[in-house]
């Protein structure tokens, strides 16, 4: 039994209130049209834009990297924080395409952009990451375990996608963005509501584990099945998840907030699908002041990296909505969901 008489000799420092400081993002140069998606696979610009909403991706170069874009996405978000790159304290990189098994992403950007010595890990939640990075956040500088978190979102999917998949290769992009988390005299950030349901794990999954990868090429003869084992999705049963289960928890994030539709300023959902964000907009009943996220048609799905590109953009675009609340909401593969209502930076 626990005895509550123990103590330790020194409680952890008290946190305060954070909220988003600034925000950040990276699309890499090269458009790829759905023309170009479909010289691969047998589809069509009209059938790709109907049941998408996407016009065009970005993909990044050969030789540019996950960490390449996430650093400039970081620069301008800590730019825009008005820190210093030295006053980040922990690095949290949302991501499922950092092409090495280990060490992480974070520690590898961290270093890259001169952070010292930040705690740093990657968070590997998919469409959700983004989200979960910053209730994790949210809760260390509440706590007073960090005073400048950084948070990116970022994927290069373009490495992890088959071009010839006919459920996939058109969905996907790459990018990268950041924001910076840090301490506010008032909340800025409501409390996170996340979760995940594993039995449906198969539904978008790296189709093969690396093991067996591994298998295939010391197999005497190297036989000729040997393939790289892409992200393969069964689009139809995810789309039916996000459309019927995300909307009770964008409920649930406003009334744990005590937010209500009315006070929202924006809605920005994980970039999906646009049928997905539609179908949401409508069940949310969102009145019509409410600005709405609908990056990915210009930037395909960008799992982790969906939430921040396309709110850098809305503020880009929209600086009026600075200071206004958004609610955010990423939800994929896992099928793990997290979102948020933040103050707009
Ligand atoms: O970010 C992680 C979370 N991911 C998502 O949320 C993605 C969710 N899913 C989706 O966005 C959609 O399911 C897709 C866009 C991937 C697919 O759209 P859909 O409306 O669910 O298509 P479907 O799979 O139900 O297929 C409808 C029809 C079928 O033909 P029939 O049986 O009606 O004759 C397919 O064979 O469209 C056909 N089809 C295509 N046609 C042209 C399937 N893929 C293609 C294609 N081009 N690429």
């Amino acid at each position: 039994m626990t005895d509550a008489s123990v103590s330790l000799p020194l409680a952890p420092p008290a946190g305060q209130h954070a909220r988003v400081l600034g925000l950040g993002a990276y699309r890499p140069e090269r458009v790829v049209t759905n023309a170009e998606i479909c010289q691969h696979i047998d589809s069509s610009d009209e059938w790709i834009r109907q049941r998408s909403g996407i016009a065009e991706r970005r993909f990044a170069g050969p030789d540019e990297s996950l960490i390449d874009m996430s650093v400039t996405a970081s620069l301008t978000a800590i730019d825009r924080a008005g820190i210093d790159v030295g006053q980040v304290d922990a690095v949290l990189v949302a991501t499922i395409t950092h092409p090495y098994q280990t060490p992480a992403a974070a520690p590898m950007l961290a270093d890259r952009l001169g952070i010292p010595s930040p705690a740093a890990f990657d968070i590997s939640a998919a469409c959700a990451g983004y989200c979960y990075g910053i209730g994790l956040a949210n809760d260390m500088v509440r706590s007073g375990s960090a005073r400048h978190v950084l948070v990116v979102g970022a994927e290069k999917l373009s490495d992890f996608t088959d071009p010839a998949d006919r459920g996939s290769a058109f969905i996907f992009g790459d990018g990268a963005g950041a924001a910076v988390v840090g301490p506010s005299q008032t909340p800025g950030i409501g409390a996170t509501t996340w979760g995940s349901d594993g039995k449906h794990w198969d539904k978008i999954a790296q189709r093969e584990p690396w093991t067996e990868l591994r298998e295939a090429m010391e197999a005497p003869g190297r036989p000729d099945g040997i393939h790289w084992p892409s992200i393969g999705m069964q689009g139809q049963a995810v789309f039916r998840w996000a459309v019927y289960s995300m909307a009770p928890v964008a409920r649930k994030i406003l009334a744990d907030s005590q937010v209500s539709t009315e006070q929202l300023a924006a809605f920005v959902p994980h970039q999906a699908n646009l049928r997905i964000t539609d179908a949401m907009v409508k069940e949310l009943r969102l009145p019509g002041h409410v600005a709405v996220a609908r990056d990915i048609t210009t930037t395909g799905n960008t799992s982790a990296a969906s939430i921040p590109l396309a709110m850098t953009r809305m503020l880009e675009e929209r600086p009026e909505l600075s200071g206004g609340i958004a609610l955010q909401l990423g939800f994929g593969a896992g099928l793990a969901y997290a979102g948020q209502v933040v103050v707009l930076p």
